[in-house]
């Protein structure tokens, strides 16, 4: 039975097992893992025997490096159904996701896997503060993004009153939050934000709603930007995890105690972090690429997949599961200016800093004279000294300034009229890069 007298109390054993149980349980479903991946999934056997490995070598957690990645491409090359394990019948529900290229990604749940991803996400709402008597609106997309369907379960599952808008139709949403008064709130925080504005557009203050807990994921998110919805909203935000090829939202999450990273939930998830360039195992503590494998998934376990999020692993605190450190990018996302590595977050980390600058930016690269130019659109707050001229230049200045000296890049800043940058209901496209493919 959970212990739910107080809000950060509420764990189950497992969360504050010792990690000696927690390693012993890892390795034996990592074992099993392995072995139903190589008996019951061609695409695996193959890339198994063509590194040379066999499940039986698997006899420590450590052993898996030995084991080939899994990436987006193996998914697709075994379009549409390749990667399941267990017979298409068996098979209780399908999520994809488009890319932005070429086929979609597709994954597949037995029923027992929604019922395990229910129980992370329920996990999940838990260790930031969620109870089973709290109304939950949910603003992610239902359909095939496992967003909203993937936290409408697991809320759910928890035994919350769940409100599935699901996302769009803002005004309608800022009119639900104010009549059914739910306690959370889950979206990206870009919509989060596209939210809070149209409170104030119908002249409603936000921090006077009924929300205490903002969850927000699917996107990176600077703790700035955490810092500017806790403040819009008068409540705490916190950052949940995951991805459709492993499971889905609820991967990891922040909990209530602190919200220095997010608790992986190792006894379904194993996380590891390899340098992207050589795909060499690295140390905890240590930056790189997250690496994920199911330990539970019965319909399409995932061995060493390739996530191509950064971060890092730190140790448990209030959970002893380790945590990944704040997602700082994605590597597809990081732009090359000059031959400087830039990412999103390093922007919006310092736009934030201005009182005039709005969260709203989106990042334009074009070329110029065989020459890499990176321009910063952002819109100023509304009412932030929008006439004076001068001072908006002396704040695009002061930006420019700020991301050549912490960034070591020379941009443009280009102060936008409001609602110029486009809002998005999803997942926020920051960069639009228009430079000639070669
Ligand atoms: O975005 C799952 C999800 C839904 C997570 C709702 C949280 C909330 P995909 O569409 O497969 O799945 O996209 C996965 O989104 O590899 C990250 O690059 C990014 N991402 C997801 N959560 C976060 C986060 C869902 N909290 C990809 N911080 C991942 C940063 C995130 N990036």
């Amino acid at each position: 039975m959970l212990d739910t007298s107080d809000r950060t109390a509420a764990r189950e054993p497992i969360e504050t097992a010792s990690r000696d149980e927690i390693v012993a349980l890892q390795l034996s479903r990592l074992r099993a893992t392995v072995r139903l991946a190589y008996d019951k999934v061609p695409h695996y056997r193959r890339a198994f025997e063509q590194a040379g490995v066999h499940p039986d070598d698997l006899r420590s957690l450590d052993d898996l490096r030995c084991f080939p990645f899994t990436s987006k491409n193996d998914l697709r090359a075994n379009y549409p159904f390749g990667m399941f394990a267990v017979p298409r019948e068996q098979v209780a529900r399908i999520h994809a996701s488009s890319g932005t290229t070429g086929k979609p990604t597709v994954v597949g749940y037995t029923r027992a896997d929604i019922k395990t991803w229910a129980g992370v996400v329920a996990r999940s709402i838990r260790a930031v503060g969620g109870r089973p008597s709290d109304i939950f609106h949910i603003t992610h997309g239902y359909g095939l993004f496992t967003g909203g369907l993937g936290v409408h379960y697991g809320a759910e599952h928890l035994g919350c009153t769940v409100v599935p808008i699901s996302g769009g139709q803002t005004p309608r949403q800022v009119q639900l939050i104010s009549d059914f008064r739910p306690d959370i709130i889950i979206g990206t925080p870009s919509y989060m934000l596209a939210i809070a504005d149209e409170f104030e557009r119908q002249g409603l203050d936000p921090r006077r709603s009924s929300l205490r807990i903002v969850m927000c994921g699917a996107e990176p998110w600077t703790v700035a930007m955490r810092h500017e919805i806790e403040q819009r909203f008068g409540a705490n935000a916190f950052d949940l995890y995951g991805l459709s090829e492993i499971i889905g939202p609820g991967v990891a999450c922040e909990c209530a105690e602190n919200k220095d990273g997010l608790h992986i939930w190792e006894d379904h998830f194993f996380p590891e972090i390899i340098d992207p360039a050589t795909g060499e195992k690295l140390p905890d503590g240590q930056p790189g690429e997250l690496v994920l494998t199911t330990l539970t998934k019965e319909a399409m376990p995932i061995i060493r997949y390739r996530t191509r999020d950064l971060t890092r692993l730190l140790p448990g605190t209030a959970r002893t599961m380790r945590r990944i450190q704040k997602i700082a990018g994605r590597t597809d996302d990081m732009l090359i200016i000059r031959g400087v590595n830039v990412f999103p977050g390093q922007i919006e980390e310092l736009l934030l800093k201005e009182p005039m600058l709005s969260p709203h930016y989106v990042l334009e690269v074009s070329r110029r004279d065989h020459l890499d130019v990176l321009e910063v659109v952002v819109e100023a707050r509304p009412g932030a000294s929008a006439r004076d001229e001068a001072a908006r230049q002396a704040c695009a200045g002061r930006l420019a300034h700020a991301v050549k000296a912490y960034v070591g890049v020379t941009v443009r800043v280009r102060m936008a009229e409001a609602g110029e940058v486009e809002r998005s209901v999803g997942k926020a496209n920051r960069v639009i890069d228009m430079r000639p493919r070669t």
